[in-house]
């Protein structure tokens, strides 16, 4: 990733065919480039790169305050009130761009993930802290909140009211379902599944080949979860394992097999040891949708 940095004593380069607010304030060195949209009250700070292109405006809604070194591909769309940290990248060009061929795409495991526009669109009220990377066919909904240093990649959808813990990642061609949390450092592989109000804990990481090889057959076999999962710290989720409604699997476990429905699981290899109460289930679902 290469940002461009423009002299803190350069002048703002401001397209005259951009579309900018009167009321928007924008910093030192910042370029704003033609095909972007910059709504009343927005704060954009110094060096940033803002692109928009025919095909694919840049919209940056009301309100938004973007701080230094923030650079905007085209086809963004940030709703309002959302702020971004220092040295983000939003709409970072997918792999099909960047490396010419991405051997994902033609997967019948991933068609169903897969956004064909190239365009970003975050919710409003995002707080997306430093060094944030989110590429091009994204879709984001409203108040995804998030540490530092996390990363979607494309072919990637997001519901209202999630939560990325700082160094997060997903790796592309997966739907993670509404006021979800992926813990610090957690990784989730493609093709994964992650349904409504889950708690994927720190640590975590998912794989979606069971044999790192590189073959067709072998890959994008990513684990379902669904809503109301629970996942405690340092796990690891293996390919194809399905975590049923309610399923809670214990810190540091490796997850080889499906958990039923409300299952409790534990340990390497994770067995089910018990069936967790309805009273258990039903104070974890208050507490999310609370
Ligand atoms: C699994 C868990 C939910 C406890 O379930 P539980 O049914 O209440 O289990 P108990 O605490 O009664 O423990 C039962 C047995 O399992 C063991 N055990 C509990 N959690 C375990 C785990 N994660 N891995 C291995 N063994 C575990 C206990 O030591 C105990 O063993 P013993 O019978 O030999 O003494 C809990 O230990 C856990 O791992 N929670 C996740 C914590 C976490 O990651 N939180 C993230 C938020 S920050």
């Amino acid at each position: 990733m290469t940002i461009p940095m423009t002299s803190p004593e350069g002048s703002t380069a401001v397209s005259s065919s951009a579309d900018v607010h009167a009321t928007a304030v924008i910093g030192r060195g910042t370029v704003v480039s033609d095909h972007v949209a910059i709504g009343p009250n927005v704060r954009i700070g110094a060096n940033c790169i803002i692109d928009g292109s025919e095909a694919y405006p840049t919209v940056i809604n009301t309100g938004c305050v973007l701080d230094d070194i923030v650079k905007i591909q085209p086809g963004v769309s940030l709703g309002a009130g959302s702020s971004v940290g220092p040295f983000s990248v939003l709409g970072h060009p997918s792999k099909v761009v960047t490396a010419g061929a991405d051997g994902s795409l033609e997967n019948e495991r991933v068609q169903r993930f897969i956004i064909d526009e190239p365009v970003t669109k975050i919710g409003a009220k995002a707080v997306i802290r430093s060094h944030a990377v989110i590429y091009t066919n994204v879709v984001i909904g409203e108040a995804f909140s998030t540490g530092h240093f996390i990363m979607v990649r494309e072919h990637t959808r997001i519901g209202d009211r999630c939560v990325f813990g700082s160094h997060a990642s997903v790796d592309g061609y997966s739907s993670i379902g509404d006021r979800t949390h992926v813990g610090q450092y957690a990784q989730l592989s493609q093709s994964a599944t992650i349904g409504r109000g889950v708690f994927i804990g720190g640590q975590t990481v998912f794989s979606d080949n069971l044999k790192a090889i590189w073959d067709v057959d072998q890959d994008l076999f990513g684990a379902t979860l669904e809503d109301y999962v629970r996942i405690g710290l340092n796990c690891t989720v293996m390919p194809k394992v399905v975590l049923e409604r309610g399923a809670f699997v214990g810190a540091g476990s490796i997850v080889t097999r499906n958990v039923p429905e409300g299952g409790l699981a534990y340990g390497s290899p994770a067995k089910v040891s018990r069936r967790q109460t309805m009273k258990e289930i039903q104070e974890y679902i208050d507490s999310v949708e609370g």
